[in-house]
């Protein structure tokens, strides 16, 4: 994850129960369900993967925010698909569409698919509701631009191909290099962090954090003459050997976002997946964050 010239370390830490409200989301969602510019702080979300638990912790633990964005697979691998589904609509409108969204509405071949994810797609395909199923095919492909927000785009892959999955500081020197929009949030890799262009050097960024298990958030400040990608994390299934759910808070103001991860019911996602019978994988994977 960290590739690229340079591994840069950290942001500023935080404790996240020093900075939250006890109840964050009173100002925030009927800001939300209004549509009402400014966006100034936008809540980023990508890849819940159906895990209600991780979902209901990220919302929790998230500051105020005036719009909420998310990158793509809502659903696949996990035990709540039609309960996040609903959860995620009632956080807003701005979605982009992810290829796990794809594969469940039918939208994609599961040839492309190993065997643990293609049961899995077969297993949430049976459990969605067929105006879930709908709502699924009709999400919009990235990139996702929107006239309040110039200079910022969102996607699931890239800005180039919605399945591409930028890992490497190699992987990202063409979105960089080709697309002028100076910040493009993406998802799909499930890892928590970003690339920058210096120069025609790209470089990668992984936030820091003190603790394994404990809620909390690291700053990367952002400067304006440099193009940006930056991936919030997995709310539902992170693979950067963090087990803790993550998200990310862009403000448009301040040019500074916020990762976070926090801790959320791990036994009862797990328990969820096994008693659906999904591959047991799926379930011990959550508990390493791989
Ligand atoms: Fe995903």
């Amino acid at each position: 994850m960290n590739g690229g010239r340079v591994g840069l370390a950290g942001g500023v830490l935080k404790n996240v129960f020093k900075t939250l409200p006890a109840s964050p989301h009173a100002s925030s969602f009927p800001l939300q369900n209004r549509y009402n510019p400014p966006f100034v702080r936008i809540l980023l979300l990508s890849d819940i993967h159906s895990n209600l638990e991780a979902l209901d912790a990220c919302l929790f633990a998230a500051p105020a925010h005036d719009l909420v964005v998310n990158l793509g697979d809502t659903v696949g691998y996990g035990g709540n698909p039609n309960e996040v589904i609903a959860k995620a609509q009632a956080l807003g409108r701005v979605f982009v569409r992810g290829n796990h969204d794809r594969a469940v509405s039918g939208l994609m071949n599961l040839d492309e698919f190993n065997a643990i994810a293609g049961l899995a797609t077969l297993w949430t395909r049976a459990q969605l509701t067929p105006k879930n199923l709908e709502w699924l095919r009709a999400l919009p492909q990235g990139p996702i631009k929107l006239d309040e927000l110039p200079g910022i785009q969102f996607v699931h892959g890239s800005s180039l191909d919605e399945d591409e999955y930028m890992v490497s500081a190699r992987d990202a020197i063409a979105p960089l290099i080709t697309d002028p929009v100076p910040i493009t949030f993406f998802g799909h890799t499930h890892l928590q962090g970003g690339f920058l262009l210096t120069g025609e050097i790209s470089e990668g960024y992984r936030p820091g954090y003190r603790t394994v298990g404990q809620p909390e958030s690291s700053d990367w400040p952002l400067r304006k003459n440099r193009r940006y990608l930056i991936n919030p994390g997995s709310v539902g299934q992170p693979r950067d050997g963090d087990w803790r759910s993550a998200f990310a808070v862009f403000d448009s103001d301040a040019w500074i976002v916020t990762f976070y991860r926090v801790p959320y019911n791990l036994r009862v996602a797990q328990e969820k997946i096994l008693a659906a019978n999904l591959p047991q994988r799926l379930a011990t994977r959550l508990a390493t964050g791989r």
